[in-house]
């Protein structure tokens, strides 16, 4: 995969003294877990064994969708082979009253309520000496219900639509400058409606928790993306002490915002381990990924835009609705990058849901972002045909210098140059404008683009740094790797700060006695982390040049810190590299224990000051059929401004697993909803469909590595989300370019092409 380095700094050795400046990390070239991948040696949190032989849960699940439940006939099931226990509302363990969880203001069902909210809730617990036992047990309870009236038809409840109740991550709704009187300077106007559906996280792991008492305390094996957040909403829910809740997950496969919060299965395991006093395994079928554990909510968006005829944009208005549950409120905001993304005189945005008997939603790959940009940067394109003029010129039409939203100014940003890059590499500029116009046999081709943009996240962190006597070193953080790199990353940041191979550092993440780390969410754990590992190794190298200083027999006795630099696991003197002293040799020397410091870092003080968010420029070529409408996305090419990339392999992976979950968001990603019974009808991978490599055509990926010091010491901002912000636009862009149809309501099936 080419990589474009335009690093201004490719220094090699990590000086103690830091100037600022930061020199390109040594990198790790190849993943720090991937050998435990492969040999099928790194365990996910279904696959560990308890200290004494778990036992099964299998959880039972409402069959309709609003009402509440009457009585649960439990004689047959708890009579059944193998059953240990049957837990339902009628007989299960009162918990304290609910307590503020994380994120704030959560609802999960744990068996303590009789109401329904929604058609696959959790109405009971079977736990047996095996699963098929469980599972067969569960098919004999007799539940009936009390049903009521269910709202599960959001298109025809748009006019029922409410502000949120509680504020999100911005104001809801939100208005700059004089609306009526800038739409009304903009001679060009686009006004449309774009409609995003329920989608589903569906990770490759499902949820899965093995849970075990010792007395009062807690052991977890759980997949989260939040280790430290997982454990507090398990000890307030159940009313114990967050001390006493001992969690693991080193590895967890897949997450994309679904294993940010804890979700019902969990409790309900820790729950059902106290029942039998065994510990208790609970693994989530690939259906029951539907509803109980979170998903996009599907969204409609009214946007309005307006423009003068030289192209810049007066006005701008985006107007949501999502849906929510019934249980708490979640609000995708998908207008928020509206307020920030172009120039103008004007811009009100707003956001309302409209209630449903259905799961609670949550955050999913790039919330709001990812159906924000599928909205706004079309919305861009047909202002663009409206014009006359080409897209990217439109985009650079309206340049926002600084941001439009927060009237603050950017910590970098660097968007004009991924138009230039990434267009070059895609060769835009041969571009014919006129849709429909280029054709191969029976083939329609067309070129889209779209802007990508999300915002740089940033939390406080610890990490914990070891310099072991053999010269190796340990880096310990309680953070998470959902298959995206945080072992590599932090491997290599311990290394390069320490100056030892990073092949040498062992790391440890996954575990709730390890030091704080945020969720593995936002996009934020590089940028929260890799300063904390810094800040730790680079207390943990001071302390061992203290000791080589005051050592008479090494030849760094008597320097002075400023002059002492490390490399390839010696500390040397800078202004006399051949004398040196090796990390083993000094520590040997030295009462023969490893040296260890904790790192605590927290996003700087100017951070509010600034506005801090990552770009991209995305391009794609598709091939459409002429007579099935069949969509063939040929290539994508982007370029991000991501700050620095702290490691090429996983970095770039990380940029393309967002792109391909954009292409399928465009033409593939969708759960039907049975409107009657509150169902979703494709829940299985068989029907809900993804991308596969088959969809997939030439990726050109790049970055232009210019780092952002305003917003950490490493440069780095997230690239967990912003791969599949703008890709899904750029795809439905090329598609209209190819056959000069425009399909405004996700996704992009071969049904609504031939029929439009
Ligand atoms: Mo991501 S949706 O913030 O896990």
């Amino acid at each position: 995969m080419p990589i474009t380095a335009l690093n201004p700094g490719q220094q090699k050795a990590s000086g103690i003294a830091s100037d600022g400046a930061k020199p390109a990390p040594k990198q790790l070239a190849m993943r720090y877990d991937a050998r435990a991948k492969v040999t099928g040696t790194a365990k996910y949190a279904g696959e560990f064994r308890a200290p004494t032989d778990a036992v099964y849960a299998f959880v039972v699940q409402s069959t309709i969708p609003s009402g509440s439940i009457a009585s649960i006939d439990q004689a047959a099931a708890t009579k059944s082979s193998g059953v240990l226990a049957v837990i339902t509302p009628f007989n299960a363990p009162k918990l304290p009253p609910a307590n503020p969880q994380p994120p704030a203001r959560r609802h999960i069902t744990v068996l303590q309520e009789r109401e329904i909210f929604y058609n696959g809730q959790p109405v009971a617990v079977v736990v047996a000496r095996s699963l098929p036992e469980a599972i067969q047990a569960a098919s004999l309870l007799r539940i009936t219900y009390r049903q009521t009236a269910a709202k599960l038809r959001f298109r025809e409840r748009l006019g029922e639509a409410r502000p949120p109740k509680f504020p999100g991550r911005e104001p809801a709704a939100q208005t700059r400058g004089d609306l009526a009187a800038a739409m009304s300077k903009g001679t060009v106007r686009v006004e449309q409606t774009y409609t995003t559906p329920y989608q589903h996280h569906n990770p490759m792991e499902p949820h899965a928790t093995l849970a075990w008492w010792e007395g009062g305390k807690l052991n977890v094996y759980d997949s989260t993306q939040y280790i430290a957040g997982d454990c507090m909403t398990i000890a307030r829910t159940l009313g114990i002490p967050t001390d006493n809740v001992h969690l693991e997950c080193p590895y967890t496969g897949g997450g994309f915002g679904c294993k940010g919060s804890t979700w019902s299965h969990v409790i309900l395991a820790a729950m059902a381990a106290k029942v039998v006093g065994k510990p208790v395994k609970l693994t989530l079928e690939r259906p029951q990924m539907w509803g109980p554990v979170g998903g996009r909510p599907t969204t409609v968006q009214q946007i309005k835009l307006a423009a003068t005829q030289d192209g810049k944009i007066t006005g701008v208005q985006h107007d949501v609705i999502v849906h929510t549950s019934l249980m708490e409120d979640f609000l995708e905001p998908s207008a928020d990058q509206t307020r920030m993304l172009y120039a103008s005189e004007a811009c009100a945005t707003s956001h309302k849901m409209v209630d449903m008997n259905l799961g609670v939603a949550t955050f999913m790959r790039a919330p709001g972002e990812s159906t924000g940009t599928a909205a706004l940067e079309t919305a861009m394109d047909e202002l663009a045909l409206a014009l006359k003029m080409d897209p990217v010129q439109l985009r650079l039409t309206n340049y926002a210098e600084k941001d439009p939203g927060s009237d603050k100014p950017w910590s970098s940003k660097h968007l004009r140059e991924c138009y230039e890059q990434a267009g070059e590499r895609f060769g835009w500029s041969k571009r014919n404008p006129q849709p429909a116009s280029m054709r191969e046999g029976n083939k329609l081709i067309g070129w889209g683009m779209a802007t990508a943009t999300y915002p740089a996240n940033r939390s406080a962190a610890q990490a914990l740094v070891r310099i072991l006597t053999n010269g190796h070193a340990f880096v310990g953080c309680g953070s998470q790797d959902l298959g995206t790199g945080t072992y590599t990353i932090m491997a290599q940041t311990a290394g390069d700060t320490l100056g030892i191979d990073p092949r040498l550092v062992e790391a440890k993440l996954g575990d709730s006695t390890l030091p704080k780390a945020p969720a593995s969410g936002g996009s934020q754990s590089a940028a929260s982390i890799c300063p904390a590992i810094s800040a730790a190794a680079m207390q943990a190298k001071l302390k061992v040049a203290q000791l080589a200083i005051n050592d008479p027999e090494s030849p760094l006795h008597g320097a002075i810190v400023a002059d002492i630099s490390a490399s390839d696991g010696r500390l040397f003197l800078s202004s006399s590299p051949g004398s040196s002293d090796s990390y083993a040799d000094i520590l040997s020397r030295n009462g023969g224990k490893p040296v260890e410091a904790l790192g605590s870092t927290e996003p700087g003080e100017d951070s509010t000051a600034m506005s801090t968010h990552s770009f991209g420029a995305v391009f794609a070529e598709v091939a459409v059929d002429a007579e099935t409408y069949m969509v063939e996305v040929r290539r994508i090419v982007a370029t991000y401004d991501i700050g620095t990339l702290i490691n090429d392999t996983t970095g770039i992976n990380q940029l393309e697993g967002g792109i391909v979950w954009g292409v399928g968001f465009a033409l593939h990603e969708e759960s039907h909803l049975d409107e009657t019974y509150g169902r979703y009808v494709n829940a299985n991978l068989a029907e809900y469909h993804v991308p596969v490599n088959a969809d997939i055509g030439k990726l050109d990926v790049t970055v232009l590595n210019i780092p952002d010091i305003k917003f950490n010491p490493l440069g780095a901002r997230g690239i967990g989300e912003i791969g599949i912000t703008g890709t899904a636009a750029a795809v439905g862009n090329a598609i209209f370019h190819a056959t000069g149809k425009r399909i405004r309501n996700f996704p992009i099936t071969l049904d609504k092409l031939m029929n439009a």
